[in-house]
């Protein structure tokens, strides 16, 4: 019979294979020998750090990378090395299933400890990620490495801040390049506060502290060097029982790790075959100044200028002019029980030692600080990552000196500082007393003026209104803005549509204020829009909004019915929609259905539609910036509506592009440019909905990219299924059954082609119409996605792409449209 010795020969050649990467109580490890992972790409072993060295660790390097090079990820007993020489020590699993490390004297050098015994049977496997497990019969993982990092954090690998309520153990670095043992270096995540803080220690001593990780639900970036590319997605999971950051890496990439240093720096290393080296990617800390507290309290080191140096905030001063770690001292006292004062600090990292406050609103969190005069500063954000308390607001308040503070473009937060009375105010005032005694003035002879030229009617406050409004709009519209027919709402008519701003009226808030619904004349149902009157916000904005929505119709834009100004409150109202956003419904497992296949179809055309009327149908070019699904509002019948003005520009029809140097947007529908570079056009419209696109058609949110399998993002995931021609696994399940494969497909491929990196190969919004409309076009071929989001993980802050960058930015200006 010849399947026996076949099957002899399979058996014995599986135990061969297995043998080399599994230890056994009957198959222990010498000295010499070397365990080698399935894929081959790690090695477990002895080894001494230098050729003269008599100690002998056990470690895993990348077996892979040359000899020269040999990079150790993991080591067992850093602390208590073998000194050679040493009779019969062997790595073995015992009889008692422990992984334990002996010599024959019973000497035992180092033991993997785990809660729970792997039964008998138990064996230790090295993986090809470069885990050392060990397993017991029935597959479960009673131990691992990865739990027990030293120096090197690797793909996949899951970096605990905290479990179950116990802050975790973090890395440290080598003592010194020949000495693996536990360094004076460490880095962890900040034990004391429930806001995630990347510190690394030198000691017991901060040495450098990162910018927070809390809104940053994943993020990654693609490093590319002469023929070595390779894109890495980072991500931080808090499951409620356990939060850990981690990061994946493509299959088939060249290998990368983050390793800290023995000089104390975080590295992000990628192995470049061609040169056969280590490339470093980006460190931390990387200038002097970014070091923990350097420029002294209240000093922050400016990272925008080409020197990064220690400078003191407007008002301060240095405390001493040939030391910068002094820090920097109040021009004028403060003094307890006058007004308060707050200064705005944009694109701060925020400083140290703060108390968080839970539950506030922003307003709430500015009374809180400002009501309390040991309160030094305070910061505000709402939390896209939902937490486990169910609280999304973060208020920050400082009670002691502000340390360790930098300032970055790229950092989003302001930081709110409080101040004496300033000596900018004090001129203020005396400003405000002259202006006003001017203004009096001229109001008495516009009075006298006005009476002369028999002028009727009173100076009705409705009157006032109305007048300011015209100016507004025909400041910035020399085209119409004088005919506008716009009703001029009064404040208390306001009062009564919404009870008084009552909570029960609440629709929605977003980052410039509440929206309520009210009931105009008792009878008309409307939606009405407060915007935030706190730190005088929203204001460009309101403005913006006004302008151009008053000018626009068309049945895929929401409809402006009014406004009101009164005193600094600022209002708008617009029509009601009762079927609130799409993201209610596309977002949501149990409202999925109600939007089936040709519903979506007709929301992405009416979509497009409002859009082509926004880019080149209105008398302007107006840029959107800011579409995603939570600003496409349906009406009873499903149609769409685009809404939420707050951010767009209106270009002049023979500009192109433009740039700013303020990115607003909303993570993940921003174009690659725009984030980067900050260069819009109509095409940034286009990528974004591009986005909208692709998440109407599989019900997946771009920004969760758990939800895409096994691919960074939804670009991606969307782009391979429609390459391999796997259209059925993208569609949301919940349409399947009534849709048009062939339809689904041409909008997928739409779609891919409204995504592209490069804004040029982005069809405009009129052909994207076209494309919807005669099926039978033969569309281009679209390019693969490269660009994701560039973050550095060590940096959270230091990134483009991130949720609601639109609240942090207010300094929107509107170019005179002509
Ligand atoms: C472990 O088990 C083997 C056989 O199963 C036995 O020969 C050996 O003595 C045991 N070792 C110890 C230390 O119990
Ligand atoms: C597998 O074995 C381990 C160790 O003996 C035990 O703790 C665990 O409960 C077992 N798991 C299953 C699913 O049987
Ligand atoms: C890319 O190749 C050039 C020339 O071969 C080399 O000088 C450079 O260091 C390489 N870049 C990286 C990041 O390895
Ligand atoms: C850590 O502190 C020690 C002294 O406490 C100092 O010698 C060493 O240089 C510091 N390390 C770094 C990386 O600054
Ligand atoms: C790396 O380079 C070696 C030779 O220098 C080659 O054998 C190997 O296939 C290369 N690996 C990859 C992933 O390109
Ligand atoms: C990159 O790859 C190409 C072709 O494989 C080769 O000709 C070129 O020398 C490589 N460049 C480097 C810097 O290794
Ligand atoms: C600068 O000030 C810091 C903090 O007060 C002090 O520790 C340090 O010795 C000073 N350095 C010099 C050069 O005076
Ligand atoms: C936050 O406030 C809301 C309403 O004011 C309350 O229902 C909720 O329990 C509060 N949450 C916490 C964590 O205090
Ligand atoms: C002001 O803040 C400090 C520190 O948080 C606190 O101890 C004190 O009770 C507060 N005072 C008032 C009046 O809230």
């Amino acid at each position: 019979m010849m399947y026996v010795p076949i099957f002899i020969l399979l058996v014995v050649l599986s135990s061969l294979c297995q043998s080399d990467d599994q230890l056994t109580h009957t198959k222990p490890l010498f000295p010499k020998e070397t365990l080698i992972s399935a894929g081959g790409d790690f090695a477990l072993g002895f080894f001494s750090p230098t050729s003269s060295s008599n100690k002998l660790y056990i470690g895993i390097w990348y077996n892979n990378v040359p000899e020269r090079e040999r990079t150790v990820v993991w080591i067992a007993n850093r602390d208590s090395p073998v000194t050679t020489p040493a009779t019969s020590v062997k790595l073995a699993v015992t009889n008692d299933s422990e992984l334990v490390l002996s010599d024959s004297q019973g000497h035992i050098f180092w033991m993997a400890t785990s809660s729970t015994s792997g039964g008998a049977g138990a064996f230790a496997v090295l993986l090809n990620s470069g885990n050392f497990v060990l397993r017991s019969p029935n597959g479960t993982d009673v131990w691992q490495s990865f739990d027990h990092p030293t120096d090197t954090v690797l793909p996949t690998m899951r970096s605990m801040i905290r479990y179950r309520s116990q802050p975790a153990t973090g890395l440290f670095a080598w003592k010194s390049p020949d000495d693996p043992s536990t360094g004076d270096i460490s880095s962890g995540m900040d034990p004391a506060s429930s806001n995630v803080q990347v510190f690394i220690w030198n000691g017991t001593l901060p040495y450098y502290r990162s910018s927070f990780f809390n809104d940053v639900p994943a993020s990654g970036g693609t490093y590319q060097a002469n023929n070595t590319s390779v894109t890495y997605q980072w991500m931080m999971v808090d499951t409620g029982d356990e939060i850990y950051y981690t990061f994946t890496v493509l299959a088939g990439s060249p290998y990368m790790h983050f390793s800290l240093h023995h000089t104390g720096k975080m590295r992000l290393l990628v192995w470049e075959n061609s040169t056969s080296s280590w490339v470093l990617i980006s460190e931390e800390p990387s200038v002097g100044c970014d070091l923990y507290a350097s420029c002294g309290p209240f000093g922050y080191c400016d990272l925008t200028k080409a020197m990064p140096t220690c400078q003191c905030p407007d008002h301060f001063e240095l405390v001493d002019s040939l030391n910068f770690s002094r820090g920097c001292q109040r021009k004028e006292e403060l003094k307890c029980g006058t007004e308060s004062y707050f200064m705005t600090m944009p694109n701060m990292k925020i400083p140290d030692k703060f108390l968080h406050i839970r539950n506030r609103t922003f307003d709430q969190c500015a009374a809180e600080c400002a009501r309390n005069c040991t309160c030094m500063a305070y910061t505000y954000a709402t939390l896209s990552t939902a937490s486990t308390t169910g609280d999304a607001s973060r208020c920050l308040v400082w009670t002691q000196d502000l340390i360790d503070m930098e300032k970055a473009s790229v950092f989003l937060e302001n930081l709110y500082i409080r101040l004496g009375e300033s000596p900018d105010q004090k001129k203020r005032n005396f400003q405000k007393i002259l202006l006003s005694a001017i203004a009096c003035l001229l109001l008495l002879t516009i009075g006298a003026l006005g009476w002369a030229c028999k002028i009727r009617g009173k100076w009705h406050k409705k009157k006032i209104q109305t007048r300011m409004m015209l100016e507004y709009l025909s400041s910035t519209d020399e085209a119409g803005g004088k005919n506008i027919e716009f009703p001029f709402i009064t404040f208390e008519n306001i009062v009564t549509a919404t009870d008084n701003f009552s909570d029960c009226n609440i629709l929605g808030k977003g980052g410039f204020g509440k929206v309520y619904k009210g009931m105009l004349e008792g009878t008309k149902e409307v939606a009405i829009k407060r915007l935030s009157k706190s730190s005088g916000q929203g204001a460009e904005e309101f403005r913006n909004e006004v302008i151009l929505i008053a000018k626009l119709q068309h049945k895929n834009l929401v409809k402006l019915l009014g406004c009101c100004v009164h005193e600094d409150e600022k209002l708008l109202v617009y029509e009601y929609l009762p079927n609130k956003s799409l993201d209610y419904f596309l977002f949501d497992s149990a409202r999925k259905s109600t939007l089936q296949w040709p519903t979506r179809f007709k929301i992405i055309h009416g979509v497009a539609r409002g859009i082509m009327y926004l880019h080149q149908d209105s008398r302007l070019t107006i840029i959107h910036r800011d579409l995603k699904a939570s600003n496409i509002l349906l009406d009873k019948d499903m149609s769409p509506k685009i809404s939420d003005f707050g951010m767009a520009r209106i270009f002049s029809s023979d500009q192109l592009h433009a740039n700013t140097n303020r990115v607003v947007g909303t993570y993940g529908y921003m174009s690659p440019e725009y984030a980067m570079e900050g260069a819009f056009s109509v095409k940034s419209d286009t990528y974004s909905f591009g986005v909208l696109m692709l998440e109407i058609v599989s019900g997946l949110k771009i920004s969760s990219p758990h939800l895409h399998m096994d691919f960074p993002n939804l670009r991606a995931y969307a782009w391979n299924m429609w390459k391999e021609g796997k259209i059925e696994d993208l569609v949301d399940s919940s349409v399947m059954e009534n849709c048009s494969l062939d339809e689904v497909s041409q909008c997928v491929h739409i779609g891919l082609l409204c995504v592209q990196d490069s804004p040029s190969f982005r069809p405009l919004m009129s052909a994207v119409v076209s494309m919807l409309e005669n099926k039978t076009t033969t569309l281009p071929t679209p390019s693969q996605p490269v660009y994701f989001a560039v973050r550095d993980p060590y940096q959270p802050g230091k990134a483009v792409g991130n949720k609601e960058l639109s609240i942090y930015d207010m300094s929107l200006t509107v170019p005179e449209g002509r």
